[in-house]
């Protein structure tokens, strides 16, 4: 059983650890932008400090006493998404900027939706989460490479009820290798999970990155890397 002093100590503790905290992301400029562990129930995600009391968490957070149940909550992720476009695949994305009430907690997901025969959700490293990722419908060829020297691929082919985990940082895909649409659900470990898409990155950067640099670095004639830079590298994410 705690005691009065332990609980005020532990209170003090935890006192100090916010100060600093607070005292750390004010002297930073507040470009701190971990996942932290949450100081408090929630930090509802507001884009202002209009509404009076407010906490300092990674984001601005809304005055507690005025968050609703809709700042946690988000509709219509059973709707089928369109995936006509060049990769055949739609990635839904359900964030901070989604649900607000998402912010500090550590987590988000998406909903990914796939082309019948071929439809593809591109290399991609998320560089703020591991993933874990489960299929509803359809038939994935779905696999990671780990990082140099070894440039191991771990791969599978999943089928409705199979789940798969994406460590963190490592470049992985999934394809639709069915003849029907496929849907897959992912989890990850970051309300801002961020997605680095390998080709848009390189080939489609603005400005263009030097074609020499591409050229050595994917063994490829210039004309080619020429040709890819003039290509349009559609993003996916909704
Ligand atoms: C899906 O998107 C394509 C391309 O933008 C469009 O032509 C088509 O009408 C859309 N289909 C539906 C059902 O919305």
């Amino acid at each position: 059983m705690m005691t009065t002093t332990t609980i005020t100590r532990s209170l003090n503790f935890q006192v100090a650890v916010a100060a600093m905290a607070i005292f750390m992301a004010l002297v930073s400029n507040l470009a701190y932008a971990a996942d932290p562990g949450p100081l408090q129930d929630f930090c509802v995600a507001i884009n202002d400090s209009a509404p009076a009391a407010v906490f300092v968490n990674g984001k601005f957070c809304k005055n507690p006493e005025v968050a609703e149940p809709e700042d946690f909550f988000l509709s219509g992720l059973l709707t089928p998404r369109n995936t006509s476009n060049p990769l055949g695949a739609t990635v839904t994305v359900v964030n901070v900027d989604k649900i607000p009430g998402l912010n500090t907690q550590g987590i988000s997901l998406v909903r990914v939706d796939y082309a019948p025969d071929g439809g593809l959700n591109p290399p991609h490293v998320h560089p703020r989460a591991s993933e874990i990722f489960i299929v509803l419908e359809g038939t994935l060829y779905v696999g990671f490479v780990t990082s140099n020297p070894d440039f191991r691929l771990f791969s599978k082919i999943l089928r409705p009820g199979d789940a798969f985990v994406f460590p963190v940082g490592l470049i992985h895909f999934q394809m639709n290798v069915g003849k029907s649409s496929a849907v897959a659900i992912a989890a990850l470990t970051s309300q801002n999970p961020g997605v680095v898409t390998i080709a848009n990155e390189l080939f489609g950067s603005n400005p263009k990155i030097y074609p020499s640099v591409l050229s050595r670095a994917f063994q490829l004639d210039k004309e080619v890397i020429d040709y890819l830079q003039t290509r349009t590298w559609y993003n996916h994410l909704m």
